[in-house]
């Protein structure tokens, strides 16, 4: 195992509540098959950035002090989606087993999602109702807080004022003083019906659209590009992946949803958008496993023309899922320091960020580290002192955030 101290300081800490929407999808399942197994030290923390030194005294809540709940559309049991990821190579053979009785407590963690096709509800009912199993889960396993993260399929791009499931999601969390982290390109807090209201919360924030593999690599290439003087004509892409994130994106308008978080990192590292379009194909034999291409033409020193190519072969859920566990931790410790907003210092891990913060991966890990040393500087729940001090360093808008479930007040 590596310099990591949390995964095994655990016994006397607070349990914290990791909410997840999609709770019965790859990533979710790959996040707590994983963190029962780090926890039992079966594998180490590979893959979780916030296991890494530069973390090691911010008081983030260790690993073992998790406890998982959520929202699914789909009833297949945990253990059993366990069992179909191990046979497709994306879970060890035998973790299942291994960690049964966890997935077993998360599955009866799990509610009903929506909306089902034909539900009559209004959104104000939605949104009451999953807030309400939220808190209960709060209640009942007697957590000191608990984040909300999205990791349900990802939705088209929202129109209009209606509030599409992932944005009722992001309200309920709102409504149950919970802060909230989208890993997905759906809008969730992102509408501006809800603008107003996580304002409002004092509650801190994170999002959009993890960034696992080619955007990762983009979020690389595009600064070296610059720095050196190099000009990029054109910077096309493909993916090939399966499993119920490639069903999801065979939808025209999701994958754009995706595509435009995918394309945001070349303007921002660039300057300027170069030529050139991201596909998106499904090919369910791929299951969870992708391959990324990327196709860079760019001109050298007097015009001379050049083509740099990359493939990304990765397996989805096992690069997304530690990322999930860093802003769950992350996140939960930002409300217990008493920051609420936009949490832009996480954009190290998101292709879409919200907040302010550079585009290129090296200054978002810098601006991470800085974060976390800052969250070295308080007690766990110290309050406000955190938000206090980032205000007078004029880094962050931050202000002393609400601090646990249902204290939000009228929200939705
Ligand atoms: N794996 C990665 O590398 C990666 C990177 C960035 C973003 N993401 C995003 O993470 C999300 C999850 O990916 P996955 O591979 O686990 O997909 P998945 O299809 O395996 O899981 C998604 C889950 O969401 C559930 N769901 C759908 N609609 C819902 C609703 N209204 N309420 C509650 N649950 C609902 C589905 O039933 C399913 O169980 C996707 O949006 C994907 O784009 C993944």
């Amino acid at each position: 195992m590596s310099a990591s101290v949390s995964v095994s300081d655990s016994v006397s800490s607070p349990l914290v509540g990791v909410w997840l929407i999609g709770a019965r999808g790859s990533v979710a399942t790959t996040v707590v098959a994983g963190c029962a197994a780090m926890t039992a030290g079966l594998h180490p923390p590979t893959g979780l950035v916030t296991e890494t030194p530069a973390f090691a005294d911010s008081g983030l809540p260790p690993l073992a002090s998790l406890v998982f709940g959520g929202h699914d559309t789909v009833d297949c049991p945990l253990p059993k989606r366990a069992e179909a990821l191990a046979a497709g190579g994306v879970l060890p053979p035998g973790l299942p087993t291994a960690v049964a009785a966890e997935l077993a407590a998360a599955d009866r963690e799990i509610r009903p999602g929506g909306p089902a096709t034909g539900d009559t509800r209004t959104e104000q009912e939605l949104i009451e109702a999953f807030a309400a199993d939220i808190e209960d889960f709060v209640q009942r396993r007697g957590l000191a807080r608990t984040v909300v993260v999205n990791v349900a399929s990802t939705e088209p791009s929202a129109v209009g004022r209606a509030l599409p499931p992932s944005s009722l999601y992001a309200a309920a969390a709102l409504r149950a003083g919970c802060p909230y982290a989208n890993f997905t390109p759906s809008t969730g807090l992102h509408h501006p019906a809800l603008a107003e209201s996580a304002e409002a919360s004092g509650l801190p924030y994170a999002g959009r659209d993890g960034k696992t593999g080619q955007t990762l690599l983009r979020s690389v290439l595009g600064p070296m590009f610059t720095q050196r003087a190099l000009t990029v004509r054109a910077w096309s892409g493909a993916n090939l992946l399966g499993g119920g994130d490639g069903a999801a994106l065979a939808d025209p308008a999701a994958a754009a949803a995706k595509n435009a978080g995918k394309e945001r990192v070349l303007a921002d590292t660039l300057g300027t958008t170069p030529e050139g379009e991201v596909h998106i194909d499904d090919v369910p034999a791929l299951g969870d496993w992708k391959t990324a291409w990327d196709h860079i033409a760019f001109d050298g020193f007097l015009g001379t023309r050049m083509i740099l190519q990359t493939i990304w072969q990765g397996c989805d859920s096992a690069l997304a899922a530690p990322l999930v566990l860093d802003l769950a931790r992350l996140t939960v410790r930002a409300q217990e320091a008493g920051l609420s907003g936009p949490l832009g210092e996480l954009g190290f891990f998101f292709k879409d960020p919200v907040g302010e913060g550079p585009a290129g991966l090296g200054e978002q890990y810098e601006a991470l580290v800085g974060f976390a040393g800052r969250l070295k500087g308080t007690e766990r729940g110290a309050g406000d002192v955190v938000g206090g001090r980032a205000e007078d360093e004029g880094q962050l808008r931050h202000e002393k955030g609400s601090s646990g479930a249902g204290s939000s007040g009228e929200l939705w």
